[in-house]
């Protein structure tokens, strides 16, 4: 693809994540009806819907005929397509059901499987970041870059814990005591594409997280790597998306942190608290 057919997608994906945040703008602080998707914690609200609605009505419109990956509508049209989207209606739905300001209308264009167009919005601090693959990334318009941190000892990271926590050892509890101990600090904002935008802005340094899915991370990663920084698996091995498991960091950071990752082993005494309920 072109840098101007890349330039119209990106457009349109920004059109489309403007009209999805003014949505969730409209139910901030306003919401009557928070659901369980069935694991508990997992919410779905009026807004998560509503958004969905509208960017899925600016992305047709414009495109009818790429395939479309939405967290709320599962897969939607296009079987003989080199383009997906894969779109996160709102990201940080726990965030926003309780009021916490860290959420986002997440928006990615897959071109056989690649991340090539992310667009990530944040209307209640009217953050708006862009990026292609080829044309920069942007906050508001402007450049940004990853860090310069070159040491875990002076970074600050960031990670997630994926809803099926409860049920399985690998649920990053490990991951999170051991690099809270050899950094400055860990955090967790509850909203994968706010994590990964600040790793692209240089707020923070690195990020990793399991379990999470591809609408969680299309725009992210072309907005961390457009950014300058790097994405892959957790070993260094290249990044596929269905893995659900992501290191995103500013580079420097990356053999660093991939090493700590693969030589962590879940907690000792961590007890399974699904499979004593069933004995
Ligand atoms: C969640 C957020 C969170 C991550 C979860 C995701 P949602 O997305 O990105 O940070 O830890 O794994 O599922 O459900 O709020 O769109
Ligand atoms: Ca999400
Ligand atoms: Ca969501
Ligand atoms: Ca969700």
């Amino acid at each position: 693809m072109n840098q101007k057919q890349l330039q119209i997608f990106l457009d349109v994906a920004t059109e489309a994540a403007l009209a999805g945040g003014a949505v969730l703008q409209s139910y901030w602080g306003n919401l009557d009806s928070i659901q369980e998707k069935g694991r508990p914690g997992d919410l779905v609200t009026a807004a998560d819907k509503e958004s969905e609605r509208v960017v899925l009505d600016v992305l047709t419109r414009h495109f009818p005929d790429c395939a479309i990956l939405a967290e709320e509508s599962g897969a939607i049209g296009g079987s003989d397509t080199p383009y997906l989207w894969a779109i996160d209606p709102l990201d940080g739905t726990t965030n926003f059901a309780h009021q916490y300001p860290d959420f986002a209308v997440s928006i990615g264009l897959l071109v056989e499987g690649v991340p090539h167009v992310g667009v990530i919005y944040d209307p209640l601090h009217d953050k708006l970041f862009r990026a292609g693959i080829g044309l920069g990334a942007t906050c508001n318009r402007r450049p940004i870059r990853v860090s310069q941190t070159a040491e875990l000892a002076h970074s600050l990271l960031v990670t997630g814990f994926a809803y099926d926590r409860r049920e399985t050892a690998d649920n990053n509890y490990a991951e999170f005591c051991h690099l809270t101990h050899l950094t400055q600090g860990v955090r967790r904002s509850g909203s994968a594409s706010i994590d990964l935008s600040r790793v692209a802005c240089g707020q923070l340094d690195g990020y990793w997280e399991r379990g999470l899915s591809p609408w969680d991370l299309a725009a992210g990663i072309v907005l961390v790597r457009e950014a300058g920084g790097r994405v892959t698996a957790y070993d260094g091995s290249p990044f596929a998306i269905e893995s659900g498991r992501i290191l995103a960091t500013n580079g420097h950071l990356h053999e660093p942190l991939s090493r700590e990752l693969q030589q962590i082993r879940p907690l000792e005494g961590w007890a399974n608290p699904v499979a004593e309920a069933i004995g």
